[in-house]
């Protein structure tokens, strides 16, 4: 191939992709394409944006500083004068035509295809987003010989030590904390020979640190018919942020946070703390303590607060007194499908305000800071306790005992307090419960004695001897630092699934023991219970999108099968059917007509819709088709996610490993 002219480039971006060696980036100046040499400086190409007024549609709440980088009209029309870039395809979106090119083109573009861009194409993109673009390399990829350049059995061995650990995958720029849902496709290993392929990551991300890259990514992505995802964490329990051949957003390294000491909106006037997309929950809650006041987020350490936590309705260790963190937000930055940046607050965009808060994370734009009502200090007092069958306890009085437990939840969320507790067999009809902790925020010592006394007293009467650890903190910090420790991710053989069970399970000794009947059970089928003892109390801001089921329930409960660590995968889709259909089945017949909680929930849920959006569903499905009506943003079990399916899937192991395609 020769190239002789800058216009034939023009011509070709999309039309004929480049087969390599044909370009390649002589310096960070030039590109040459065959034997012909372009020049590409920052007045050209790079940075695509306009530094625009930090002036909001809020002005109680200025733009961080990556906010005020912005992509306008101004500047994609100036890329039009450069004959390199076919400036449509970083264009804003009208609505019906993306429509129409939707429907025409069916799936999503893949790698592969003759209409994936061209590796010039990625380039200049690359340029326009002053270079950050990263081409995937998956994160164990250093222990395989089959990519050559990274190889180093050093940093395989570090990968693997590390693998179970949060922080590794939240720094990749698209590792995913549940590769199940990746599909295994390159995890850590001691035989280099096998193979280790992109699979269900993404193919390119961008390390975010400006508005101007997520507009352009996004009119990209939108424009060029590619898949889109938006990684912050990689928690997410269905691997939500991970998707074969897609562009994903990076947004973990926007981490501004300030403290806005007088918020006032028409229905809040306050201490707020404004921050960005990429902070984690010890970040905020670090800044919060040195601010003096209280914010509410996730228990887990490493979990993003302004991304798919908030945005799934998140529940905190302050639920039970506080709401969860939706209702906490009083004003939200997203970039929109259209490639806007748009302020969303009750007043401005308030449909969009309404969806962000509780409809699900990657849905609706790509938010890029979210302001929070922030709370006084206030003490918080912590209770950790586990108990076993032994040769004393019989799995009888075991049950009896935990039984004693669900006596109290819903005293015990009326008090404001929140638990994390955990129960699974031990052995043959052997059985531990460990309460870790339960959390106490606003009650001094003395007050959680009180509260906990019938219980531990019937314990006691059982026969069954606890020593629990009671302490008080002087703030919500410090308890959260000890009592919850750095949480354990990467594992392939475990599956989950959960339920909201509602607080009417409670008014009767019945419809209790039906509750608990329903839970034992699936404890003794071998399933291991991971539960929150949690309310949702009241919103009193402006109405959100949170699953109603929240506002009902009392116990969050999570519901988790395991197989061995070399299961098959015939072995794997019998364990997640059983728990999907057979052992959650139980728990639904428990509890008609009640949801489940989104970020924690079965990614085979059945009836998703109902389960993880209740009666908000036709409402955000209505609100999705209008702002998203090319469908640009998909995550499964997502608002209109029914609409989509991916190519190649086992029932019973659904991965993000295959084509985006609509149904
Ligand atoms: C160890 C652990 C502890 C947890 N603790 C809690 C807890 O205490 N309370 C609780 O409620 N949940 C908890 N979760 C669940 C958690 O809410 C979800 O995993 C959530 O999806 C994580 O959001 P993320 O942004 O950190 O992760 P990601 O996996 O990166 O993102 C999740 C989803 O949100 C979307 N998203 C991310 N950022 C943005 C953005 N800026 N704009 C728009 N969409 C975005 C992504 O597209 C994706 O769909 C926990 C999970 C784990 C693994
Ligand atoms: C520019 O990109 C658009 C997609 O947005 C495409 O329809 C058009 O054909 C491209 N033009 C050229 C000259 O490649
Ligand atoms: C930058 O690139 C443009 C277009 O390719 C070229 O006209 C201009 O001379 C270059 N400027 C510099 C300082 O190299
Ligand atoms: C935005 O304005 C505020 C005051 O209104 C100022 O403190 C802040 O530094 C400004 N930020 C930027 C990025 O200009
Ligand atoms: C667009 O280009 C014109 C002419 O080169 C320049 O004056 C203007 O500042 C540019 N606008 C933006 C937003 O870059
Ligand atoms: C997890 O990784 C981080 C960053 O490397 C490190 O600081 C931390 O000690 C690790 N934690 C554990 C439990 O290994
Ligand atoms: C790796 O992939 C190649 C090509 O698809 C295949 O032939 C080979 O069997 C694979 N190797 C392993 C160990 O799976
Ligand atoms: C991402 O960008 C930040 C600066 O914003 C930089 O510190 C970091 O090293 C980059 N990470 C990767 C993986 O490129
Ligand atoms: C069982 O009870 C006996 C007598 O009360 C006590 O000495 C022993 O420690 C108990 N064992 C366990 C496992 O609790
Ligand atoms: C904590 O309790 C005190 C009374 O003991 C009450 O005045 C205060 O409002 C409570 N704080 C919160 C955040 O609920
Ligand atoms: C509930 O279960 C307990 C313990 O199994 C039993 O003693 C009690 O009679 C049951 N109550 C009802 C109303 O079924
Ligand atoms: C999967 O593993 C199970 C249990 O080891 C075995 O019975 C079955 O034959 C295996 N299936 C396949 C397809 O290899
Ligand atoms: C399904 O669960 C039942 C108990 O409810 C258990 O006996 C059976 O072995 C499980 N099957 C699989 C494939 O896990």
């Amino acid at each position: 191939m020769h190239v002789s002219s800058r216009s034939w480039l023009a011509a070709s971006l999309l039309a004929l992709p480049c087969i390599l060696p044909c370009v390649r980036a002589q310096s960070a100046a030039t590109i040459t394409v065959d034997s012909t040499t372009v020049d590409v400086n920052a007045s050209s190409l790079a940075p695509a944006a306009a530094v625009v007024s930090n002036a909001t549609s809020d002005s109680a709440a200025a733009l961080f500083a990556p906010e005020t980088i912005q992509l306008t009209e101004d500047v994609v029309a100036n890329l039009s004068n450069i004959n390199l870039v076919n400036a449509s395809l970083f264009a804003f979106g009208a609505d019906e035509t993306s429509v129409e090119k939707r429907s025409s083109t069916g799936c999503k573009v893949f790698p592969g295809d003759a209409a994936w861009p061209s590796t010039l194409v990625w380039w200049i993109f690359d340029l326009l987003l002053g270079n950050s673009l990263i081409k995937t390399i998956p994160l164990a990829a250093p222990c395989y010989n089959d990519w050559p350049t990274v190889e180093n059995a050093a940093e395989c061995t570090y990968i693997s030590n590390d693998w179970e650990n949060s922080t590794l995958h939240a720094a990749d720029p698209t590792s995913v904390m549940w590769p199940l849902y990746e599909g295994r496709t390159c995890m850590p290993t001691t035989d280099p020979t096998q193979n280790c392929t992109l699979g269900g990551y993404p193919s390119y991300a961008i390390n975010v640190s400006n508005v101007a890259q997520i507009q352009l990514a996004v009119n990209f992505a939108r424009n060029a018919n590619l898949r889109l995802v938006i990684k912050n964490t990689g928690h997410d329990f269905n691997g939500k942020s991970a998707g074969a051949g897609a562009l994903s957003i990076w947004t973990h390294n926007l981490k501004d946070i300030t403290y806005i000491p007088e918020y006032s909106s028409s229905s809040y006037s306050g201490k707020a703390v404004k921050m960005a997309a990429g902070v984690q929950a010890y970040e905020v809650y670090e800044a919060a303590r040195d601010y003096g006041v209280t914010v509410v987020g996730g228990e887990g350490r490493t979990v993003g607060v302004a991304g798919g936590f908030m945005a799934g309705g998140g529940h905190s260790p302050l639920s039970s007194l506080l709401g969860m963190a939706a209702d906490q937000v009083l004003a939200i930055e997203v970039v929109t499908p259209d490639g806007r940046f748009v302020t969303a607050t009750e007043e401005s965009n308030s449909d969009l305000f309404w969806a962000l808060r509780g409809g699900g994370g990657g849905m609706f734009g790509v938010m890029t800071s979210i302001t929070v009502k922030a709370f006084p200090t206030f003490p918080v007092t912590t209770m950790q306790l586990s108990f076993a069958t032994s040769s004393n306890v019989s799995s009888t009085v075991f049950w009896a005992g935990v039984r004693a437990y669900f006596d109290y939840l819903l005293d015990y969320t009326n008090a404001g307090t929140y638990a994390y507790f955990t129960s699974g067999a031990t052995g043959a009809n052997a059985y531990s419960f460990g309460l870790a902790p339960m959390f106490a925020p606003n009650l001094t010592k003395t007050e959680l004695q009180t509260l906990v006394t019938p219980w531990l007293t019937r314990l006691a009467a059982l026969g069954i001897t606890v020593t629990p650890v009671i302490t008080q903190y002087d703030n919500f910090y410090d308890a959260w630092w000890a009592v919850f420790p750095l949480e354990s991710v990467g594992v392939t053989f475990i599956k989950t699934a959960s339920r909201l069970w509602p607080k009417t399970n409670w008014a009767s000794e019945t419809s209790l023991n039906a509750t608990f009947g329903a839970i034992q059970t699936t404890i003794e089928a071998g399933g291991s219970l991971l539960a929150f003892n949690v309310a949702a109390a009241e919103n009193d801001g402006s109405e959100n999108s949170i699953n109603p089921a929240w506002r009902e329930t009392t116990l969050h409960a999570i519901l988790a099968t395991v197989w061995s660590p070399i299961a098959n995968d015939s072995v794997i889709v019998a364990a997640s059917e059983n728990l999907t259909n057979n052992w959650m089945q139980l728990w639904r017949n428990a509890s008609p007509g009640a949801g489940a909680y989104m970020s924690e929930g079965d990614i085979s849920e059945p009836n998703f819709q109902q389960a993880f959006y209740g009666t908000n569903y036709a409402r955000l499905y209505a609100f999705k088709q209008k702002i998203d009506p090319t469908g640009l943003f998909y995550t499964p079990t997502g608002v209109g996610s029914e609409n989509w399916y991916i190519t190649g899937q086992l029932t019973g192991l659904p991965t993000q490993n295959g084509r985006l395609c609509p149904v």
